[in-house]
């Protein structure tokens, strides 16, 4: 899909993100990271979550919903959604070593592809579809982190 030049950083991010959702999984593919051990994918995480996951979530509760909020009622309960789906993969990679780490990662996997892809094509539509260009007020402030 399309999307407007300011999120087409954002996009950037989910591609990355997903890949990343793939290799944690259990079984997963047959990359070096998916191929790496538990203990290697749990570093990892920690570290991306810090340095990438982090400043995306930052860029879009901080600069992207501010200017989406309060348009339209349905898309502020999906704006609602996934910030309560950031603040759930922040508790699961806080607790990624605490019991089975090979099921945390597994489930973080899980949340992150379906929160990606929750945002591709549901919320970021809906945002381009009530913002259209409106969206250009924030072009430049939002960048991709790799
Ligand atoms: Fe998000
Ligand atoms: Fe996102």
């Amino acid at each position: 899909m399309k999307r407007h030049k300011t999120i087409i950083p954002l996009s950037h991010d989910h591609h990355v993100i997903l890949k990343l959702a793939q290799e944690i999984k259990r079984n997963f593919i047959k990359t070096v990271l998916g191929k790496s051990s538990i203990e290697n994918k749990v570093k990892h995480v920690i570290s991306t979550f810090k340095k990438e996951l982090l400043p995306h979530f930052n860029h879009e509760e901080n600069i992207l919903f501010p200017l989406a909020k309060g348009k339209d009622a349905e898309l502020d309960r999906m704006i609602d959604e996934i910030i309560e789906e950031h603040d759930k993969i922040g508790r699961l990679v806080s607790k990624i070593e605490v019991g089975d780490k090979e099921q945390n990662l597994d489930d973080l996997g899980f949340l992150l592809e379906s929160h990606i892809r929750k945002e591709e094509r549901i919320v970021f539509s809906k945002i381009e579809e009530i913002l259209g260009d409106e969206l250009n007020i924030i072009e430049g402030q939002i960048y991709a982190k790799r």
